[in-house]
């Protein structure tokens, strides 16, 4: 075995060029041609294959970095004969450039005019129009059988990626296994194919990468999970008074205040008095994880979709802290700069539709947590106070709980020990 440094090749005209997917990682074997990295200039995305087989031994470059032709890209452990010969090539240099690159292509699916149609089950619906899948993965598609028009793609720019070539098969089993379409599947009808145009006239308008993630996300989560949704309000009159009270030194500090930092520090607060709430089931359902630790993810508009960035370890950070980081990961969504690692790790998610303003809604359960808190317009509101009506803020809830992990008796105390919280901000210090 020797070890070879592969480089990035030749790829043009073009320096400091963006690393967007790494495909390989430590310990992997590759074929030669199997793509290592993905670089996306602003006109075209290519793959950098492998000039040879072998076995990454480490890795030089990382998602996001900047390289140009030259750069080390990682080296790889090859058998002493191909080093050997590639010794006499490259003059024992033990380094090689990485095979020419090869674009991400374009084409269309074999028929042009179709809107959409089923495969062969009957019971997946195929998108329309073109596929784009690099040359590895076409490969991998023919190896395996799957007709990429079948395949959700979740890449970057619409493109199908191994890993979603895999899931596709994974589902399929997953589907033989537990009784096809006729057994204990849902056995549903494929969707209505409407030719919209017969009615007046439309547009098309395609899907953004995390429009069709989010879907495809939500879907599963709606079908798979017993939703059961429980409704308070919480009194927020003297929540208000402090945050409005704070909200002028928090701008000298360059935070905007918004009760959406004290939902988020409630939660945490209250999460720890209730385990199963901010658990997980095992995958294969035997178990409740219980997590020790509280990692409030909060829905975020972003123009490409909804995302769900994350606030770690919520309980343990003042209200500006929280502010802060609310403020600067909702930018990031808002600006696509969201790390991977800042949307991962909720333990509970928040949605908060209040400055949208309305009363109450279901909201979806974020797989693989348990429960979700839905936020809505918060109005002041006549409320009897044993001898007379008087005005109060109350701020809508709605918890969305999983039926299968949280009765609804647990679900009424946890909605009644959240509301208490924001209603009298002092329990956060007990
Ligand atoms: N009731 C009344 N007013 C509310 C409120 C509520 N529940 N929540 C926030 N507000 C107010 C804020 O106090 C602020 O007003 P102020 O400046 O006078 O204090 C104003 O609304 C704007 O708040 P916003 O800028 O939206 O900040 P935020 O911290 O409340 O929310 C985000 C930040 C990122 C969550 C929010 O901008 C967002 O994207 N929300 C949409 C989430 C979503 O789409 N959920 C649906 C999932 S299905």
């Amino acid at each position: 075995m020797a070890l070879q440094q592969i480089k990035v090749p030749d790829i043009g005209d073009y320096a400091d060029v963006d690393v967007i997917e790494i495909n390989v990682q430590v310990g992997d074997t590759v074929e030669e041609e199997d793509s290592l990295i993905t670089l996306e200039t602003d006109k075209a995305s290519m793959e950098i294959p492998a000039p040879m087989a072998g076995k990454i031994a480490a890795m030089q470059v990382n998602l996001g970095d900047k390289v140009s032709q030259g750069d080390v890209i990682l080296s790889l452990e090859v058998t002493e004969d191909l080093s050997a010969s590639d010794d006499k090539s490259a003059e024992s240099s033990k380094v090689s450039d990485a095979s020419a690159p090869t674009p991400i292509e374009t084409v269309s699916s074999s028929s042009e005019n179709k809107t959409s149609v089923t495969d062969s089950s009957k019971n997946e619906v195929v998108s329309d129009g073109k596929v784009q899948a690099s040359p590895v993965v076409r490969r991998l598609a023919r190896v395996l059988n799957i007709d990429l028009n079948n395949i959700v793609a979740t890449g970057r720019k619409g493109r199908i990626t191994k890993d979603d070539c895999y899931a596709y098969l994974k589902r399929a089993v997953t589907k033989m296994q537990s009784g096809g379409f006729g057994g204990n599947a849902l056995d549903l009808l494929p969707d209505p194919e409407v030719d919209f145009r017969a009615f007046g006239e439309i547009e098309l308008q395609p899907l953004s990468r995390i429009n069709k993630l989010s879907a495809s996300n939500l879907s599963r989560n709606w079908v798979k999970i017993p939703h059961v949704t429980f409704y308070d309000d919480a009194d927020i009159t003297d929540l208000e008074i402090f945050r409005k009270n704070k909200k002028l030194d928090a701008e000298k500090a360059g935070i905007k205040l918004t009760p959406l930092s004290f939902l988020i520090k409630a939660a945490a607060k209250v999460l720890e008095a209730f385990p199963s709430v901010n658990s997980s089931l095992s995958g294969d359902g035997e178990n409740l994880v219980i997590k020790k630790y509280y990692h409030i993810g909060f829905a975020t508009d972003t123009p490409k979709g909804l995302m769900v960035p994350v606030i770690k370890n919520a309980g343990q950070k003042g209200i500006y802290e929280i502010s802060s980081e609310i403020m600067a990961l909702a930018q990031k969504a808002r600006t696509g700069k969201l790390k991977p690692d800042e949307m991962k790790g909720a333990t509970f998610t928040i949605s908060s539709l209040g400055v949208l303003g309305t009363t109450a809604f279901t909201p979806i359960i974020n797989m693989p947590e348990v429960a979700i808190m839905g936020v809505s317009k918060a109005a002041i509101k006549p409320v009897w106070n044993g001898e007379k009506f008087v005005p109060r803020t109350l701020l809508p809830l709605s918890l969305s709980a999983d039926h299968r992990v949280i009765d609804g008796a647990m679900a009424a105390k946890f909605l009644t020990q959240y509301a208490r919280t924001l209603s009298d901000i002092r329990e956060i210090l007990l």
